[in-house]
């Protein structure tokens, strides 16, 4: 009853009366009252005005079910939601749960996580209160051999969402998150998110793939060893955003992305919109794939979301999205 009533009380953006609350969720004033007050209690502000009703003016940056799913507006994505205040990784809980038969769509939050996982076995700092720690549990009927594409629709839904959010704010002026080629997002050449996606497999089918993120929000400063090469949307935009918010906005954007992505099983009718947010586009790359490494300039991804690199001999080579890291060839972009 807690996410339906912050559900109405943000569908209306006014006042809705205790009365429209009490009908549309069929229990008693005082049972409402009661919500309204726990609500309050966990910093929700909310105004009670005579005549009028209740009025929603501001909301905790909480990772919670209900604040999540009071902004959610999707059909499967994220409607299962599993929220903890702190768990080891919530990829390895997104793991856990998918053995135990949650369902396709469903997200795992996790206010901070002790165990974090970077890629290439690295670690992924996770202090509480400023970021995204957030995990999509996925059982797609696609070969295994295309489940790399799903990392790259994870990060144009990603930006797109960051990028809707910033234009709420900034308007023109907002600065874009766009997308390193694979796993990275970006904002002003300094690395905004990173994906990590893990797959559990048989021979020619996918069990489950679990889609993790990081996002960094409201971070106001990195730790040393990252801070040049680390932005938060905060540092970025000059103000704080609704961790909640941002994370039903991944999930709005995801299901739209995933949908389109399943009509061809490839990234043909995603590649234009995943070309426009692509930092590499026209810039030299060093290609680290295990015992190959090149440099070339990166031409844009193909339809199965390979990285096109024109290599110095004039070759050009479809970089697969697998166990591949590119660097620019003079810095991190
Ligand atoms: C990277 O850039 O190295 C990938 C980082 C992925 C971090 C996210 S945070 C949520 C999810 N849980 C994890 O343990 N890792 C991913």
């Amino acid at each position: 009853m807690r996410k339906e009533i912050l559900s109405m009380l943000r569908e209306t953006g006014g006042y809705v009366s205790g009365q429209e609350l009490c009908e549309r969720l069929q229990v008693s004033r005082t049972a409402v009252w009661k919500v309204i007050s726990q609500l309050k209690e966990e910093g929700y502000g909310i105004e009670a005005v005579k005549n009028r009703g209740y009025h929603l003016v501001s909301a905790p940056d909480v990772m919670t079910e209900e604040e999540i799913g009071s902004h959610l507006r999707t059909e499967k994505m994220g409607q299962s939601c599993v929220c903890f205040e702190e768990t080891d990784s919530t990829n390895t809980r997104a793991k856990q749960l998918a053995e135990e038969g949650m369902p396709h769509g469903t997200l795992v939050c996790a206010e901070r996580q002790t165990v974090g996982k970077g890629r290439r076995g690295k670690g992924w700092s996770s202090p509480p209160g400023e970021a995204i720690y957030m995990s999509v549990l996925l059982r797609p009927q696609i070969l295994p051999a295309h489940a790399s594409m799903l990392t790259l629709v994870m990060g144009l839904a990603a930006a797109q969402a960051c990028n809707e959010i910033l234009r709420e704010i900034l308007e023109d002026e907002a600065p874009a998150v766009q997308i390193k080629w694979p796993n990275d997002l970006v904002l002003k050449e300094r690395k905004i998110a990173g994906i990590l996606t893990e797959l559990s497999t048989e021979v020619d089918y996918i069990n489950h793939i679990v889609v993790g993120i990081g996002i960094n929000v409201n971070t106001e400063q990195f730790p040393e060893e990252i801070a040049g090469t680390a932005i938060s949307l905060y540092q970025a935009a000059g103000r704080k955003f609704s961790r909640a918010k941002l994370t039903a906005r991944c999930m709005e954007r995801l299901e739209a992305c995933y949908e389109t992505f399943l009509k061809t099983e490839d990234l043909s009718l995603l590649q234009e919109d995943y070309g426009r947010l692509l930092v590499n586009t026209g810039k030299g790359v060093r290609v680290m794939e295990p015992g190959n490494e090149y440099v070339g300039t990166a031409l844009g991804i193909n339809d199965r979301g390979e990285l096109l690199v024109r290599r110095e001999d004039g070759s050009v080579t479809a970089v697969y999205a697998g166990e591949v890291s590119v660097r620019g060839v003079y810095g991190y972009v």
